[in-house]
């Protein structure tokens, strides 16, 4: 069975040639793009090996090189992490029980000609090409020539936002409303027209206190790269649950999923269920019926949805069950998963008799990250335990500036937030180092500015346990003052006028406002980043812009066509995209079957469709689907 995606409504995969490998003798097919474990696993065998003392199935999990559990023997090298390996090609690939033999040690240790180490030298290092690192070098090349250099131990800078293929919240500034892939690419860019020194494919090894420098593997040969400054920005890792054989193959972290599907295009099961009902799991969700998902479930501990309701939303608009107060229970499977099953909870304890099997050959795991601190507590950063900002974090002031005062960090290295926040810290601490080095009062303003910026992002009711952790880490009461406690609870707000109708599902504290800017007319408006829209429908014309713009999907308008249809203007993300004329299901925002609807036009590049309605229905319409899959 061909286990990769060729059909996705916003990705194409460029899979390059294709190539041959040698898998326990058997020759299997890949594409040069593909790592070793996603290859393995479009071909669909799961089990990449089995644990050294139990001899249990072991599977991928994390997809980024993080958690071992897809260690394999490739070319006779044992304890590969086959997630980040390249399949090449003639590969030899091997399955380990127990310990591997040593077989080739000597000719794999990374040497340098002449027994010499490439040495460089910079003002400031910057380790991790996500979105918070590249803010970082983005920050400091703008405002200084300090010699910048920028590391990363994948091909690609980018970090998380690569395998983002929602749009992002926030204003125009943060790029609210480009796809996490768009931003990406975005970044890049503007980095590639630095001077910034980018280093890829680079691995760090450590950091060595005698003269203060990191040694790095790159281009499989050892280098030192030596800073004034170090700022760490090395992201987070997913967390782990405990339940009965957690360990099967097609037990996935939620970024791990993300990175094999939609940066791999490689679809791993048909039938899903993922624990936990923050933003990642709701928007998981999402991508995996995007990806071609058939049935997916989300399980949630606590009794209300973790995330943002506009993302609960458009899930609920394709029937996808949220069950509160329900969390996994076992892994059923052999070598794999085969189902799961899941129990009620009552004030967090199981409901004896609630136990039910679910239909899974897949389980995602999205209950929270926890921040990457291993190279700062090897640098000697002194670390705590605040849980609110993700476990085991580094000590560190407002300024991001660790016990050890040449190295500064950023991100969710320094604890869990949005990725909008990530961008923004990054920013901040690239101005910070910038300042020390090369005192400008310029950098002081603009630090200023974005200081207040990330303020109002950690103001509303969903950062409420980030001003709680900040409050242990800096002393309570410095930044709690602009908490508001309020969490609505989701629901739609209509606005009528001149035969038209807008829905807003949208009614949460959340950091965004692209609606603002989309509208031409000046009919929407906020008054604070994180309240709620309101819109005047005697300025509106109906033109129908905030619907495509809107990044939670959370905006439809409905006209009245004065007989006995409505035109309803809605967003649409899926594949295959509806053509005009087409003949469709009309959903509500449960996706409950409510009648029958005619495409009016769509407009793909907008991800936009209108369709006609009977008038009866027209208010209760959210979401479409074709005929054929009803
Ligand atoms: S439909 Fe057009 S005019 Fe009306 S609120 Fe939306 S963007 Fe503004
Ligand atoms: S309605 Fe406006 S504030 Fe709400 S998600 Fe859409 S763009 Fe953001
Ligand atoms: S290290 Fe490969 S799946 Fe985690």
């Amino acid at each position: 069975m061909d286990r990769r995606i060729w059909n996705h409504p916003l990705l194409s995969f460029e899979r390059g040639k294709e190539v041959t490998f040698n898998f326990e003798g058997r020759p299997l097919n890949g594409y040069e793009s593909e790592d070793v474990a996603s290859c393995l696993i479009a071909n669909d065998q799961n089990v990449l090996g089995w644990s050294k003392n139990l001899d249990r199935s072991r599977g991928y999990f994390c997809g980024i090189g993080k958690c071992s559990s897809c260690l394999m023997t490739i070319d006779g090298i044992p304890n590969v992490r086959s997630c980040t390996t390249p399949v090449k090609e003639g590969m030899i690939v091997e399955r380990q029980h127990g310990n591997p033999k040593v077989t080739q040690e000597m000719e794999h240790i990374p040497q340098s000609p002449n027994g010499e180490i490439k040495e460089l030298t910079y003002d400031v290092i910057i380790v991790g090409g996500g979105i918070s690192g590249i803010s970082a070098a983005l920050g400091i090349s703008a405002f200084t020539p300090l010699k910048v250099a920028l590391v990363d131990d994948s091909p690609h800078l980018g970090g998380q936002l690569l395998k983002q293929t929602h749009k992002f919240f926030g204003s125009s500034e943060e790029y609210a409303g480009s796809r996490g892939t768009e931003i990406a690419k975005i970044l890049s860019c503007e980095i590639a027209k630095t001077d910034v020194d980018v280093h890829l494919d680079c691995q760090v090894l450590g950091y060595y206190d005698s003269g203060g420098y990191l040694l790095v593997l790159e281009d499989e040969k050892l280098a030192i790269l030596r800073g004034r400054r170090y700022i760490v920005a090395t992201g987070a890792y997913e967390n782990m649950l405990l339940f009965e054989s957690n360990d099967l193959p097609g037990i996935f972290g939620a970024g791990g999923l993300q990175t094999i599907m939609n940066l791999k295009g490689v679809l791993p099961g048909r039938k899903a269920l993922i624990v936990g009902s923050g933003n990642v799991g709701l928007i998981l969700a999402y991508q995996m019926l995007q990806a071609g998902v058939e049935k997916v479930t989300i399980v949630e501990a606590m009794g209300k949805v973790g995330g943002y309701g506009v993302h609960s939303q458009k899930i609920e608009r394709f029937g996808v069950p949220i069950l509160l107060n329900h969390t996994i229970k076992r892994a059923i499977g052999k070598d794999r998963v085969e189902g799961a099953e899941i129990v009620a909870l009552d004030k967090g304890a199981e409901v004896p008799g609630s136990e039910r099997v679910l239909d899974a050959d897949m389980i995602c795991l999205a209950v929270g990250l926890t921040p990457d601190v291993r190279l700062l507590q090897q640098m000697g950063c002194e670390c705590r335990f605040i849980k609110e900002l993700g476990g085991w974090i580094v000590n560190h002031d407002r300024e991001g500036r660790t016990s050890m005062k040449n190295v500064l960090i950023s991100g969710d290295a320094s604890s869990i937030e949005e990725a909008t926040t990530a961008m923004l810290e990054g920013k901040i601490s690239g101005l910070r180092v910038a300042m020390d080095l090369s005192p400008d009062a310029n950098l002081l303003g603009e630090i200023e500015r974005l200081e207040t910026r990330l303020g109002e992002f950690r103001s509303g009711p969903f950062s409420e346990k980030i001003r709680a952790g900040m409050g242990d880490l800096f002393g309570r009461g410095e930044t709690d003052e602009n908490g508001d406690d309020r969490r609505e609870e989701a629901f739609e707000r209509s606005y009528e006028g001149g035969g038209r109708t807008i829905v807003l599902a949208c009614s949460q504290s959340i950091p965004c406002d692209p609606c603002v800017d989309a509208c031409p007319k000046g009919a929407i408006t906020k008054d604070s980043l994180t309240s709620p829209p309101e819109v005047d429908m005697e300025k509106c014309s109906g033109c129908g812009l905030c619907v495509s713009e809107c990044p939670g999907l959370a905006i439809f308008l409905v006209r009245d066509l004065r007989d006995g249809r409505s035109l309803i203007t809605l967003p649409y993300e899926m594949y295959p995209f509806p053509e005009a004329g087409e003949k469709v299901i009309l959903l509500d925002r449960n996706g409950k079957k409510i009648g029958f609807g005619e495409i009016k036009s769509s407009l793909k590049e907008k991800f936009l469709i209108r369709v006609f309605a009977p008038n009866s229905l027209a208010h209760r319409v959210r979401n479409i689907m074709g005929v054929q899959d009803g």
